[in-house]
């Protein structure tokens, strides 16, 4: 592209004057070679050029006469193979090392490549022990294994092909929300409320003595990382029909389950002049549909490459998911399922329990292994802000949880209390009027039907690749008792 441009310019400056400037500039075309990103080299563009490409051995090969390598930026799975005689070889040449290569990009005669780049010159920029280095040539390292080198976990194909469609994942869900209306709200990380209730809360303070006295704290009230954007959207669907958040959430959970984090990403959605679980359940089906198609089209091989050698046969189950509508069921029927069903189950199941992990599962495989909405929750399962089904002759509140194969609750989402009475209420009876006394004011001005709901990033990613442990699909995983880098 540069040299295209650089022959235009040598076209205009075709005059006796400029003859000088001309020749340089042939100069620097001959020996300036194109940077390409290792992606753009194998897409074929740039065929017969000079270029430059950077980047890490992820093979070496010596023979005889050549030297093959293969060359990894981590713009794709695929790397780029580099062909050189045997006086380019160095001893540093090794696996895992960055290297620099300049040379003539060629078509392969092999078909597993489209191209190849025959090396003029190969600099090493950076050295890498292949004794030391925890990652071997031609081996297939597993997600526990690697996940003990969290800074260098990056390196291998399997956490790369990770991080790229965990990328891809992100902005197709932006995409979604913004092709539809919402408007993205950057909700706070530190918060002086606990919009669960459940106490699961990480405190903010200044490091240094311990402060106790009301005046001393930093903001003069107690603070805390988020647990949920939730309430801070309700404030903004006072004025805007339809928004959405998505980002760092934290729990003090003391779990060392396979799907809980103490740092995860949250899509959060708020919608307003809303009566219906109906609304929110087609957000929640569409989102993840769109952000999976997405995934599943742009990042064909990195999503292979899970689907094959990390969790064999997933493509089946992510195909069976997109053919098929989701389920739904209200949460007394799913506990007659339950209680219907031969399995033992090690929490007991009864009218008015909380679902647990193997019942969220049963219930999943119940449908055919495709997800599921729960709708209707105990009134006593929920948050202060969940919407009283007065009209159902069981106490219920207007509560739906997605619930997908392999995960159990992906997503969890209410109708909100709109009603002021009975909002007020409500926070009367726990103590908290005071407290939320801003968010009766939203029911005060304005006050219209809304609700939203919250999906949990992570466990979508180990949804739609089929990854056992939460750990292994987000960069650097935050659970109690450890925090690596
Ligand atoms: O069901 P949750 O707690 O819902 C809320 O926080 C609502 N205030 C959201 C809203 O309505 N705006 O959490 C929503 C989702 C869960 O379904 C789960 O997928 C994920 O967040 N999640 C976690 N993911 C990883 N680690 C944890 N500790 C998680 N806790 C919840």
């Amino acid at each position: 592209m540069f040299q295209a441009a650089a022959k235009s310019l040598v076209f205009a400056l075709n005059t006796p004057i400029s003859r000088g400037i001309l020749v340089n500039i042939r100069r620097y075309c001959k020996e300036t070679p194109i940077k390409l990103r290792i992606s753009e080299a194998l897409s074929g563009a740039e065929l017969g050029e000079n270029v430059k490409v950077e980047g890490w051995v992820r093979s070496v090969r010596a023979q005889r006469a050549n030297l093959f390598l293969h060359v990894n930026d981590g713009s794709s799975l695929q790397s780029l193979q580099i062909v050189a005689t045997s006086e380019l070889n160095d001893p540093s040449l090794t696996f895992g090392s960055a290297v620099e290569v300049t040379g003539r990009l060629k078509k392969s005669p092999h078909q597993k490549q489209p191209v190849e780049l025959e090396a003029e010159q190969i600099l090493v920029v950076g050295e890498c022990n292949p004794v030391d280095f925890p990652f071997k040539i031609k081996e297939r390292h597993g997600l526990e294994y690697i996940r003990h080198f969290p800074h260098l976990r990056c390196r291998t194909n399997a956490f790369s092909s990770l991080l790229r469609i965990r990328s891809e994942a992100a902005a197709a869900i932006h995409s979604y929300f913004k092709e539809n209306g919402f408007v993205q709200i950057h909700t706070p990380v530190i918060t002086s409320n606990d919009c669960e209730g459940a106490g699961e809360l990480f405190q903010v303070e200044p490091s240094g003595p311990e402060k106790t006295e009301e005046d001393d704290y930093f903001f003069s009230v107690p603070t805390f990382l988020t647990v949920s954007g939730q309430l801070h959207l309700e404030v903004m669907s006072g004025a805007f029909s339809r928004v959405y958040t998505f980002g760092p959430t934290f729990r003090a959970e003391n779990s060392q389950s396979r799907r809980h984090l103490a740092e995860f990403y949250m899509v959060e959605a708020e919608v307003s002049f809303t009566h219906s679980l109906e609304d929110l359940m087609k957000v929640m089906e569409d989102v993840f549909r769109s952000a999976t198609e997405h995934v599943l089209a742009r990042c064909a091989a990195d999503v292979d490459l899970f689907h094959k050698h990390v969790t064999p046969g997933h493509r089946n189950d992510v195909d069976a998911m997109l053919k098929r509508k989701f389920s739904v069921m209200t949460y007394t029927e799913a506990i007659d399922v339950l209680k219907r069903s031969s399995q033992t189950f090690v929490f007991p199941v009864d009218w008015g329990c909380d679902l647990q992990t193997e019942h969220e599962k049963h219930l999943v495989k119940h449908c055919g292994n495709i997800p599921v909405f729960v709708t209707d929750y105990p009134y006593n399962l929920k948050p202060f802000y969940a919407r009283d089904n007065l009209d159902h002759p069981k106490h219920t509140t207007a509560a739906v949880d997605l619930l997908v194969p392999g995960v159990g609750e992906l997503c969890g989402g209410t109708l909100r209390e709109e009603r002021l009475d009975l909002l007020s209420a409500r926070l009367q009876q726990a103590g908290l009027e005071d407290t939320y006394s801003w968010y009766l004011d939203l029911r005060r001005f304005g006050s219209v039907p809304h609700g939203g709901f919250g999906l949990g990033f992570e466990r979508y990613l180990q949804c739609i690749l089929g990854v056992d442990n939460i750990k292994d699909v987000i960069p650097f995983p935050r659970v109690s008792g450890t925090c690596l880098l």
